[in-house]
């Protein structure tokens, strides 16, 4: 394994071996050094948890970050081509983080240059870490991934955290309920995968009932940045809200999760309730991201 940029790309037992050396770090059984290491943190979408985890992960492990929030002050801002700009921070640097609006940014970038590279999200596509953290967050919360009912909701188009955690999922035998506006579907492509994998899955626009069906609610943002036309936002936005109704009847161990930032789609009130679990999932993000960077730079013992 040299980069991350899809969970296609993922074996399941690779995913497995991740999620296990995050647990025993979170753990304290196993401390990777970084001492000596630099990640490229390039971020050229606005980002709070998945910049500050990976920057947090890099420097509770002794390692140090190169970071860089959209391209003002760099010199992309005088035309510098991306390939010239990341040939050159691969001169710095040991390993490169990149998230950016353009879609397949990420494979381009490891094709350019020799060290490893992690997809922070590209555009509407991939988010392949936020995926591995779900899936922490999942088996945490459930015991297990197998044969687990999860519903997607929200943005299924546009939302790349749901494209990465339906394929990193299909392999772990889940019932799949994808709930959206018409419009904002889960892509063809991947409902394609999903039929030739045998993966059960069902499209809805409601979440009347659900709830007492359900391990996981994993609840996502309309991506207003992703909108041509603003006029098609403001019809979809504040489609779904889940509040404390939305739940009743759920099953306790039933979590919500969210890769957050959330906008209304998850009303205050359930972040008391013993479903709410989008904060806990954020945290989870710094295991799991430490087990990514130490695998990448072969500093897992
Ligand atoms: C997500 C993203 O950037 O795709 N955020 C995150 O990384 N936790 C979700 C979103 O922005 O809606």
């Amino acid at each position: 394994m040299k980069n991350l940029i899809s969970m296609r790309d993922l074996a399941p037992q690779e995913t497995l071996a991740l999620l296990q050396l995050a647990e025993d770090i979170e753990a304290k059984r196993v401390r990777p050094d970084l001492s000596g290491r630099l990640a490229a943190l390039l971020f050229f979408e606005p980002s709070t948890r998945t910049h500050f985890s990976f920057d947090t992960a890099m420097k509770r492990l002794g390692g140090q970050t190169l970071s860089m929030s959209g391209s003002g002050g760099t010199s992309a801002q005088k035309g510098e081509s991306l390939a010239d700009t990341l040939k050159t921070i691969s001169m710095y640097a040991d390993l490169i983080v990149i998230r950016s609006a353009i879609e397949g940014a990420a494979r381009y970038a490891a094709e350019v240059i020799d060290i490893p590279v992690i997809n922070a999200g590209d555009g509407a596509n991939q988010h392949p870490t936020q995926a591995l953290l779900d899936l922490y967050s999942i088996r945490k919360t459930q015991g297990r991934l197998e044969d687990l009912s999860i519903a997607l909701v929200g943005d299924l188009k546009f939302g790349r955290t749901a494209h990465s955690l339906v394929q990193a999922l299909a392999r772990f035998r889940p019932r799949f309920s994808f709930v959206s506006p018409e419009h904002l579907g889960m892509p063809y492509y991947i409902l394609e995968d999903l039929q030739a994998a045998g993966v059960s899955y069902r499209q809805l626009t409601s979440l009347d009932g659900l709830a007492c069906e359900l391990d996981v609610m994993y609840v996502t943002r309309i991506q207003r940045e992703r909108f041509a036309d603003p006029e098609e936002y403001e019809k979809v936005k504040g489609c779904y809200v889940v509040n404390r109704a939305t739940l009743a009847g759920a099953r306790e161990s039933m979590r919500v999760l969210h890769p957050l930032p959330r906008v209304n789609e998850i009303a205050a009130e359930v972040d008391t309730t013993r479903h709410a679990y989008y904060f806990q999932q954020a945290h989870n993000g710094v295991p799991v991201r430490q087990a990514l960077l130490a695998t990448l730079l072969e500093a897992a013992e």
